[in-house]
């Protein structure tokens, strides 16, 4: 692995995962591409970066051409919660995006990382323990183009020979950048209320059980999946991966323990609570652990300690 395209860089995991990659391979074997303009102050930080729409072939195709890329990690996505309001544009970013990706990289030899998500399940999925090879009928047209992408994925390892290999990820928890529009944003939401308001207001009933995994894990996980022996990658392109399971409750209970004043209510957002109640509680990430020797570092515990000292630094 030299030079490294990663689409979606200004996103949630790609504004930490840009500099991780950049730290272990070198700056600039690092290009960063997003569909949006950066302001002027972020140039320097960013650099080398592109404008590029993933639903443009020829876009990434020249990036690739130019900066002899060969490994893409593709992170350019529509979320949940925003997809189910325009879900055409995100079956269209979503699927004709990772399309274009996947033809590209046949193209030039690229290999290629694709994140998949909870949101790959429904509710006919058993929810507890949620096998690694289930039922995936979700709902959403999230989940829709989440399990497309991970059959296009293994389709065109098969049928092109394409290095292709992804990961389920649960919902992120992290500092940098907020969250896109998903299902799980209440679990960063709720650091950045406890440090303003000590109170939060979430629109997840209690009882909402959902994998979760702070944001350092995420990153070792893609590299690491990147990094593994071909050879001993069953599932490729959808492993599950977890690192706890946690309720709103959890968390808040967690916060108190540095907070003792902080308080939680919930008001149920009808939209997002019938999302979560159609996703697993946790899922097995055993094959991970067996295929390529996954093991998250963080717990709810160390995660809001680190969380919420970074958060106060950057909130002050
Ligand atoms: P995000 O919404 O924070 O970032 C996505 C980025 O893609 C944004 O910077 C956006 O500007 C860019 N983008 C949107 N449309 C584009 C287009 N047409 N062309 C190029 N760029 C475009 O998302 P994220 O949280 O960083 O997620 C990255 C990937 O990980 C997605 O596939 C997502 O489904 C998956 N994932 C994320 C989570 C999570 O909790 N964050 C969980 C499971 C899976
Ligand atoms: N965090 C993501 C979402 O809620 C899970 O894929 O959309």
């Amino acid at each position: 692995m030299r030079n490294i395209l990663v689409t979606g860089a200004l996103g949630q995991i790609g504004s930490e995962l840009t500099l991780k990659l950049r730290e272990r391979y070198g700056h600039d074997n690092v290009i960063a591409s997003d569909i949006k303009r950066l302001q002027n102050s972020e140039l320097e930080e960013w650099q080398p970066y592109y404008i590029a729409d993933c639903t443009h072939a020829n876009e990434l195709a020249d990036i690739v051409k130019e900066q002899q890329i060969d490994t893409i990690y593709h992170l350019a996505a529509i979320l949940s919660a925003v997809a189910e309001r325009d879900p055409l544009n995100a079956w269209n970013i979503n699927v004709n995006g990772l399309l274009n990706v996947l033809e590209v990289s046949k193209s030039f030899g690229c290999a290629v990382f694709t994140p998949s998500s909870i949101g790959a399940f429904g509710p006919s999925t058993p929810s507890i323990n949620t096998p690694q090879d289930t039922i995936q009928r979700p709902e959403t047209m999230y989940g829709i183009t989440k399990v497309s992408g991970e059959l296009l994925c293994d389709y065109y390892h098969k049928k092109y020979g394409i290095d292709t290999r992804g990961l389920r990820y649960p919902g992120l928890i992290s500092y940098k950048t907020l969250p896109g529009g998903g299902t799980t944003d209440y679990a960063v939401e709720i650091y950045y209320e406890a440090i303003r308001k000590q109170k939060y207001t979430c629109y997840l009933n209690p009882g909402t059980y959902l994998d979760m995994m702070y944001m350092p894990d995420a990153i070792k996980a893609a590299i690491e999946l990147m990094e593994a022996n071909p050879d001993n990658l069953i599932h490729r392109n959808a492993f599950n991966v977890s690192a706890m399971s946690v309720a709103p409750e959890d968390i808040a209970n967690e916060i108190k323990t540095i907070y003792p004043d902080f308080s939680i209510e919930y008001k149920s957002d009808p939209v997002r609570q019938a999302i979560a109640d159609s996703w697993p509680n946790n899922m097995d990430d055993s094959c991970a652990c067996e295929e390529w020797g996954w093991k998250p570092s963080f717990n709810l515990k160390t995660m809001t300690k680190d969380m919420i000292e970074h958060l106060t630094i950057k909130l002050h």
